[in-house]
């Protein structure tokens, strides 16, 4: 057991028990890593995603709040469950002060109740410590998640990782053959592209990380998205626009025009996603009688999924050039869209001919807790034994 080093990395063999509750999936993995330093070896003990898609989708996006009220309820038999899955489930009817533990969850009397009744009974399972997402997301969800991961360390005696949220989309490429992780290489790139954010972000070395390029307005998700509820189509848009893009059979005949490829040949690595919006809405403002949005959505949903790919790719491509890198990494929800994986492993060939490309696996893409456990371990992650805070706006990289 590493239970007595606080210095953080690397000390395997090690269980952890990983929280992420930054949008709207209340997830908890359970996961061990062996192996050497330079090799951990990964094995999923349980790995529970509960999606609040369906009930955001009734409001066409997340509701912070709403969130945070469902991952309160939801929490406690999240874990469980995960516990279960794991073989740890044991319960402990003892007798415990509660104060730390009421003051801890003070702000989230819903959890609070469930704790109390759910958590307190159950044994300290066999875990070496907790790795919970405290930013970047959303606030009142972050903290939720943040603030369980605090009264849990508190009931178990447990120390906590801290994990930023993009780190874990940057590391769930490793995971696209089973449990095995795939190899990386440095210099690394990786493109990140989920619902809040878009980056584009330099890897020297595990954990060591520099931005260097990111959206300058929506990111790419929140651009399918919104481009969704423009062309009638429910939320979450990206799925749903790559669907209506493969009934796209004339295309080219049914677009009266073609769409704008914004920031295609600037010279940084930034994207922009808004102007592309407003030229879908200008698009479908202008359609002719004769073909209206029922016939031409195919056309446009394939063309803004043409744009969008199209620049996320170039900006990549040039960047791993220049920076000569080795491996080439892809997270993030919008990681599941299949243009993007079909053309990024294709140029990644053409123009890095040595260079590995690392898709995640589908189940992969989308927010999880088996990511924020790799996170904490290959991103070299520090962790305490103090109280934590959920930051909604942290960075890679600072
Ligand atoms: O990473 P994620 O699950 O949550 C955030 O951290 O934001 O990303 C969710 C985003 C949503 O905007 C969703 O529309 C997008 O990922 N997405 C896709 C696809 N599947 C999910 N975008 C394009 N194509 C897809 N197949
Ligand atoms: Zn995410």
């Amino acid at each position: 057991m590493s239970e007595s080093h606080d210095t953080g990395f690397f000390y395997l063999p090690m269980k952890i028990l990983a929280i992420e509750t930054s949008c709207d999936e209340t997830a908890i993995a359970i996961a061990e890593f062996s192996g050497s330093k330079k090799k951990p070896a990964l094995s999923v003990l349980s790995n529970i995603v509960s999606s609040q898609m369906a009930l955001h989708a009734k409001f066409g996006g997340v509701v912070p709040n709403l969130a945070r009220r469902e991952h309160q309820k939801n929490l406690p038999h999240i874990l469980k469950m995960a516990l279960q899955e794991a073989g740890m489930l044991a319960r402990q009817p003892k007798k415990r002060s509660l104060r730390e533990i009421e003051k801890i969850l003070g702000r989230e009397p819903e959890l609070l109740k469930r704790f109390k009744k759910e958590v307190v009974t159950l044994k300290a399972p066999d875990i070496d410590a907790i790795a919970v997402t405290h930013g970047p997301g959303l606030a009142p969800a972050l903290w939720v998640g943040v603030n369980f991961a605090n009264a849990l360390a508190k009931l178990w005696h447990k120390p906590i990782f801290p994990i930023n949220h993009m780190e874990g989309h940057l590391y769930s490429a490793l995971l696209n053959q089973g449990q095995k992780l795939a190899v990386i290489k440095f210099p690394a790139l990786a493109l990140l592209v989920s619902g809040g954010h878009t980056e584009l972000v330099l890897i020297k070395n595990f954990g060591k990380y520099k931005i260097i390029g990111e959206t300058l307005d929506d990111a790419a998700g929140e651009a399918f998205d919104k481009v969704a509820r423009i062309l009638g189509l429910p939320y979450p848009g990206g799925p749903e626009i790559s669907k209506a893009a493969e009934n796209s059979k004339v295309w080219r005949r049914a677009l009266p025009r073609k769409l704008p490829r914004p920031m295609l040949n600037s010279k940084d690595y930034n994207f922009s996603f808004s102007g592309l919006k407003t030229a879908v809405l200008y698009l479908v403002r202008d359609l002719p009688r004769t073909q209206p949005l029922k016939i031409a959505r195919p056309a446009i949903a394939k063309e803004f999924q043409s744009a969008v790919v199209d620049v996320l790719i170039a900006k990549t491509i040039r960047a791993a050039k220049e920076y000569k890198v080795k491996t080439i990494l892809l997270g993030g929800g919008v990681a599941a869209n299949k243009l993007l994986r079909k053309i990024l492993a294709e140029e990644t060939e053409k123009n890095l001919p040595t260079a590995g490309c690392r898709l995640p696996a589908l189940c992969m893409t989308g927010d999880n807790a088996l990511m924020i456990a790799l996170a904490a371990i290959l991103g070299k992650n520090k962790k305490t034994r103090k109280i934590i805070r959920a930051d909604a706006n942290i960075r890679l990289g600072n």
